[in-house]
């Protein structure tokens, strides 16, 4: 199999190409150039002889939509030919492009992702375009290569799902994971329970803004819609051609109150609820007796006619126990099967659906809830919380797909720029995709076999348009593209710099609304003895930066509209004062077209020593202590970096003064977004030092958020306030967390996430 590469390989070396920046997303395998280009003029003569016909429809509507190039089509056309060959990795395609194009294919779908690349080697302008000469030879590296979309929380219609997959498949992606129903909307036709969409594919209100926000508005809009089978079906054949898989998700058993809304029968109380217009996670759940599973099997018959996926998705993920716990039906079941508890009776219910899929010639995946209690015989998982799942998966010879919230999902801030647009919290940059390997550390080569590949999600709770959608998804989705295409992807800059040179380009060709993160500039803090100090840092070389000031603060540490350039820097001193200072920010630069805008306080407790006992969580330790006194107050939704995160039942750390003084008052702000299983903590205990032998502790106080004037002066919403009047140089502070998620929030009974920022405290000489 390698040796027949191998062969195409040493010829085209003879012939004098040279590896070169690939303009090819994601990189292939060999991309090597000659000196000397391919005209193509405004007729382009390609044969048919060896070409599916779908591949050519698509590639003549690129080439005449998209760059008015004429094409002939014949037997006997010599710009474009094709050939097939055996004997080669799986998908394996080779581009040569000399006096003609020759693209040599071992699959279908190869033969498409050669024409993809092909399309991506145009350059110059209408009337004058051209190919460099170049050799590509290339092949996938994992199988599994998705995007997800929900169109639950907000409804995309069906041209817009084509377009969805229409850009995906420029990117070499190839499963789409359609996740069809949620609490907010039931969206695809089941003709034998016509209520699913009658009544659950609509809903009265959506709430406004962020869901944590306080307090909740709603707007009173009716809202839906839904897709017919006939429609499912058009969609299905749609993305065949484009040689994507659709994997249609049917959530169970929780995520599911859309479908109780309709048949409130196969819920554990029976009681008629509505569809939901918050957002969260929602304790009413598809109870686990015989007529609810026989019911989601009718409802997975209809779906398996629809869509001929290999894998069918299940969901299984944020199941609250609650009703399960107290519902008599329920515990008839744990009874009758020798269930040992709620998670048990979980596996049990999935299993139900695994046998059904299994009989049916299909196979089962599931988030990776549906480990709890025991993995079911045939079912795949894919990892959302965390890594830990694909590994414990693979561990036990099932497969997986990574999907990790730290990596993969695409509905968190792309940038640190305030002026992004509202999304659910967390902070997953292009860097942080790029970096991702489905592949965990340590794992051996079996290991290895059982992870498929990995997907990025798209959730749309605060994703309401298509525009957004393409924001959210672009350029990230071509960071992902690398990491699953490519045995051994380029450095980022190297990613970046075909991303810059040629794919703004090809993504402006195709009207793609990206984000442009990649080119915000960036302000970067660092401690210094007195204070913080400010560098400020462009996209490229030549950005320098307006720094508008907009300020109230009497004797400003800086002028106004000042002049930067890259490098620059400015020291921000500790407030002498005692008193908490707001600097807003607007720093516009050359290559950036949206202006950044921070806000900073200065407070005496910039910039301050700090020793953090307990280690932050590896993925939430931001710029380790300095998060605490940088100025930058910790927002919600969270972005991440922002605060330091603990999965831990106890934080502590040590301030450092640097010499004795009267310590008045200490704030210190926490981030309560239980959506994210991130909660306050339950008390919180302060010990002054001089010399950090004898500490004076202070009374243990409960948490309660601060409404002080200085609370809102820092802008903290949820803050820990104590006066302390004593004089010494070290403060500690001690956080006991809360140990569990209570019942009836996401995630409840594990241990929560605590996010602390900022940190200040007032004092005096
Ligand atoms: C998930 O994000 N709840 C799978
Ligand atoms: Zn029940």
């Amino acid at each position: 199999m390698k040796k027949s590469v191998l062969l195409l390989f040493i010829c085209w070396i003879t012939v004098c190409f040279s590896f070169g920046q690939s303009p090819i997303i994601p990189s292939p395998v060999v991309y090597k150039i000659a000196v000397g280009k391919m005209s193509i003029a405004n007729h382009f003569s390609i044969n048919s002889e060896n070409l599916p016909a779908e591949i050519k429809d698509f590639l003549v509507q690129k080439l005449v939509d998209t760059y008015s190039i004429q094409t002939v089509i014949s037997a006997s056309g010599s710009d474009l030919t094709f050939k097939k060959i055996t004997n080669t990795p799986p998908d394996f395609y080779s581009i040569t492009i000399n006096d003609g194009v020759l693209i040599q294919y071992s699959t279908s779908a190869s033969c498409f992702y050669a024409v993809n690349s092909l399309l991506q080697l145009i350059e110059g302008e209408k009337d004058s375009y051209y190919f460099s000469k170049a050799f590509v030879q290339d092949y996938p590296n994992f199988q599994w290569r998705g995007l997800h979309l929900d169109v639950s929380r907000h409804f995309f219609s069906v041209e817009e799902v084509k377009r969805f997959i229409d850009l995906m498949s420029l990117y070499k992606f190839n499963t789409f994971h359609w996740h069809l129903t949620d609490d907010q909307g039931w969206r695809i036709e089941i003709k034998k329970y016509p209520k699913l969409t009658e009544i659950g594919a609509w809903r009265d209100s959506t709430v406004n803004g962020h869901y944590s926000a306080s307090p909740r508005t709603y707007s009173a809009e009716r809202y839906g819609g839904f897709y017919t089978q006939e429609q499912i079906k058009e969609v299905v054949a749609y993305a065949n051609k484009k040689f994507i898989t659709v994997v249609p998700e049917i959530e169970m058993p929780g995520h599911s109150r859309a479908a109780l809304a309709a048949y409130p029968q196969y819920s554990c109380t029976g009681k008629q609820l509505e569809v939901p217009g918050l957002w969260g996670v929602f304790e009413e759940i598809f109870c686990a007796k015989e007529e609810s599973i026989d019911f989601l099997k009718d409802v997975l018959t209809e779906v398996l006619t629809l869509f001929p996926s290999e894998y069918i998705h299940i969901g299984g993920d944020e199941a609250p126990k609650t009703r399960w716990n107290t519902c008599p039906r329920c515990q008839k079941v744990i009874r009758e099967n020798g269930l040992k508890d709620e998670h048990e009776l979980q596996s049990y219910f999935i299993q139900e659906i695994d046998e059904f899929l299994t009989s049916k010639g299909r196979k089962l995946i599931g988030w990776d809830e549906i480990l709890e209690g025991g993995l079911s015989p045939n079912a795949a998982v894919m990892s959302w919380r965390g890594f830990e799942g694909g590994i414990e998966a693979a561990k036990q010879k099932h497969f997986a797909v990574m999907s990790p919230g730290s990596h993969c999902y695409f509905d968190h801030y792309q940038s640190k720029n305030p002026n992004e647009p509202t999304a659910i919290g967390g902070f997953t940059p292009i860097e942080k995709v790029y970096a991702f390997n489905p592949i965990p550390p340590g794992f051996s080569e079996q290991q290895a076999f059982f992870i498929l590949g990995g997907q990025a999600n798209l959730w749309t709770e605060y994703i309401p348009t298509m525009t957004q959608l393409e924001y959210m998804t672009y350029p990230r989705a071509l960071a992902l593209a690398q990491v699953l295409w490519c045995k051994q992807k380029p450095p980022f800059e190297a990613f970046k710099k075909s991303f810059v040179d040629y794919h703004l380009t090809y993504l402006k060709r195709y009207n793609v609304n990206y984000s442009n993160a990649l080119f915000y500039s960036q302000l970067t803090i660092f401690k210094n003895k007195n204070g913080l100090k400010l560098n400020f840092k462009g996209a490229s070389k030549e950005d320098a930066f307006q720094l508008e000031t907009r300020t109230n603060e009497k004797n400003s540490q800086f002028s106004e509209n000042s002049y930067i350039t890259e490098n620059d820097t400015i020291l921000l001193k500790r407030s002498k004062d005692n008193q908490i200072h707001t600097f807003n920010f607007k720093l516009t630069s050359k290559n950036s077209p949206d202006p950044a805008h921070f806000e900073l306080k200065i407070h005496p407790a910039i910039g301050l020593p700090i020793e953090l006992i307990t280690k932050p969580a590896e993925q939430y330790k931001g710029d380790g202590a300095l998060t605490l006194v940088d100025g930058v107050i910790g927002v919600t939704p969270w972005k991440g970096n922002e605060w330091l995160g603990y999965d831990t039942t106890q934080i502590e750390f040590i301030v450092d003064l640097t010499r004795k003084v009267k310590i008045e008052e200490i704030l210190l702000n926490f981030l309560q977004d239980d959506g994210s299983w991130i909660h306050s903590p339950e008390s919180i205990q302060i010990s002054v030092s001089t010399k950090k032998k004898k500490w004076r502790n202070l009374q243990i106080q409960q948490f309660i958020a601060s409404q002080s004037a200085n609370a809102k002066k820092a802008g903290m919403k949820n803050a820990f306030e104590q006066n302390i009047n004593l004089k010494g140089r070290f403060v500690k502070v001690k956080v006991n967390c809360l140990k569990y998620i209570p019942d009836g929030y996401a995630g409840e009974g594990k241990t929560p996430w605590t996010f602390t920022d900022e940190l200040i405290l007032l004092y005096k000489e």
